[in-house]
């Protein structure tokens, strides 16, 4: 292999970077080898990046951001930003989409309707917002993704066995986001905006005896219709966030209507393409060769 600065001289104008290779990632090389974009995957692992080089070099790459790691995501798109490179989605979208509190405040703020939520940042005063929130309710990682380490937690008792637990873990889990459970039918929503256009969305209904509804817990994916409502509010969404490409998770809470839980800035796609065979890695692909050409 050549200097860092041989590498990164070939890179070709679209790249797809990347920490582990799924579906949606050779969806997208096949999408722009198809289309003759000249794609490359680069592992983000083998990534070395100088970061007081010229900024000619990376000028004209456009990068597909896939990392599943919150923070060799937000790192290595800060660096490729930094340098000069287009990153899809950029640092601003990453860095926020990738923290459920942060999402959370920035969506509020702007008026999207979230779930009610609480944070706390000690095990006593978690106990004093579920208070405030009421039972059941639901304990989320601020960083993390397929429903991992997501709790319901039924009463008190249930409670305090978790946030104990939450104590002996690394310090990120000392940070407790806490939202009341939406009542729901037992499904979500997934809906995927590029630039902006909702280009699809999906149901996706919880898997055998699990109450999250994330298709890496056994889910299953329906057509969903691409109503006005859904449409604005996932744009409003994806806008908030500064997203270029993002899967929207909203919830149809009973009381209150649509409400958008998540923003995901590397989102999944398979099984939206499986059920609603829209070509979702050829719009992405599309979109990335046509940005910012205007
Ligand atoms: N407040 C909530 N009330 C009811 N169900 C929820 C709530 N938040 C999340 N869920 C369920 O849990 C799943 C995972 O939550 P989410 O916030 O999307 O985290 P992840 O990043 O792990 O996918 C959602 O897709 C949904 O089915
Ligand atoms: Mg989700």
């Amino acid at each position: 292999m050549g200097s860092v600065t041989d590498q990164v001289k070939t890179f070709p104008h679209l790249a797809i970077l990347y920490d582990q290779i799924r579906w949606e990632e050779k969806a997208l090389y096949e999408a722009a080898k198809r289309r003759d974009f000249d794609p490359i995957n680069i592992d983000c692992k083998s990534l070395v990046l100088g970061l007081n080089e010229s900024e000619i070099q990376y000028q004209h790459y456009k990068i597909i951001q896939r990392c599943v790691s919150y923070f060799k995501n937000i790192h290595s798109t800060a660096a490729l930003e930094g340098l000069g490179a287009l990153v899809f989605n950029p640092l601003s979208t990453n860095s926020i989409c990738g923290n459920k509190l942060f999402t959370h405040m920035i969506l509020r703020k702007a008026g999207v309707r979230t779930p009610k939520a609480y944070a706390a940042f000690s095990e006593s005063s978690a106990i004093n917002a579920l208070d405030q929130l009421g039972y059941p309710a639901i304990i989320k990682p601020t960083v993390g993704s397929w429903g991992r380490l997501i709790a319901v937690l039924a009463d008190k008792e249930a409670a305090k066995g978790v946030l104990e637990h939450r104590e002996h873990m690394f310090p990120l889990y000392q940070v407790y986001y806490l939202e009341e459970f939406v009542e729901r039918p037992p499904r979500d929503i997934r809906a995927i905006v590029v630039g902006e256009q909702v280009i699809a969305a999906i149901y996706r209904y919880s898997g055998n005896g699990e109450w999250k509804t994330n298709m890496a817990l056994g889910g299953r994916a329906e057509n969903c219709p691409i109503t006005n409502e859904l449409e604005d509010i996932c744009l409003d969404a994806s806008r908030v966030v500064n997203g270029k490409i993002v899967g929207v998770d909203l919830m149809e809470s009973k009381n209150d209507g649509l409400v958008v839980h998540e923003v995901n800035n590397t989102t999944e796609f398979k099984n939206t393409v499986k059920v609603t065979d829209i070509d979702i890695p050829g719009k992405i692909v599309e979109f990335v060769h046509e940005a910012g050409k205007h």
